[in-house]
């Protein structure tokens, strides 16, 4: 059977100079339109964590999709990392910085227990601005993020550096191909 690495590079779409010129953009939507690449490379996320995660987090919007095939493949929870103002009870909320301005992430305060062992994913790691504020949620949640995955990372930018500095184990950062 066909390994993550070959779905990738015969699916992954590269895309020139988009949303601007001078960027190249991996669209990974055809990845997750073929249902033996998104099987595929849904397990080779979990496959390093197995055992070791009671729920599975992805961050909106491009991690919700991973997530929730990954906790249905496991047989836990999912729990969406949300973009903020959408969440209906207390929240907790972090900023993270953008090249242009920043964003905020959110999750609900007391819908995991404290010491609930999460595997995060989402599909890129570019600055690590993201993964870093999704990771930060969950530790003032209480909960421990025993795993971190992603499909692509961009080479040449400082997404493990970032993560580092927010006490992120390199070691738990799982990526399936660098880019
Ligand atoms: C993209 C991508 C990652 C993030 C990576 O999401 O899906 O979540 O950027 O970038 P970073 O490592 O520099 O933080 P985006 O915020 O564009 O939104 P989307 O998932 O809703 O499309
Ligand atoms: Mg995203």
């Amino acid at each position: 059977h066909e390994s993550a690495l070959a779905v990738l590079d015969r699916l992954c779409a590269v895309i020139p100079d988009y949303p601007e010129e001078g960027i190249v953009f991996r669209d990974l939507t055809p990845v997750f339109a073929d249902g033996a690449g998104f099987r595929t490379v849904v397990e080779a996320l979990i496959e390093p964590f197995r055992g070791g995660f009671d729920v599975v987090a992805g961050v909106e919007a491009r991690g919700f999709l991973l997530a929730a095939a990954a906790a249905y493949a496991s047989g836990t929870g999912v729990v969406a990392v949300r973009k903020a103002g959408k969440l209906p009870r207390e929240t907790f909320s972090q900023d993270y910085a953008l090249e242009y301005g920043s964003a905020t992430l959110e999750i609900h305060k007391n819908d995991l227990a404290p010491g609930t062992r999460v595997l995060l994913l989402d599909d890129v790691l570019a600055t690590g601005g993201t993964l870093a504020a999704a990771h930060a949620l969950f530790e003032r949640a209480g909960t421990q993020v025993t795993g971190i995955g992603v499909v692509l990372e961009l080479d040449g930018l400082p997404g493990r550096e970032r993560l580092s500095a927010a006490g992120v184990d390199p070691e738990s950062v799982h990526v399936l191909q660098k880019v």
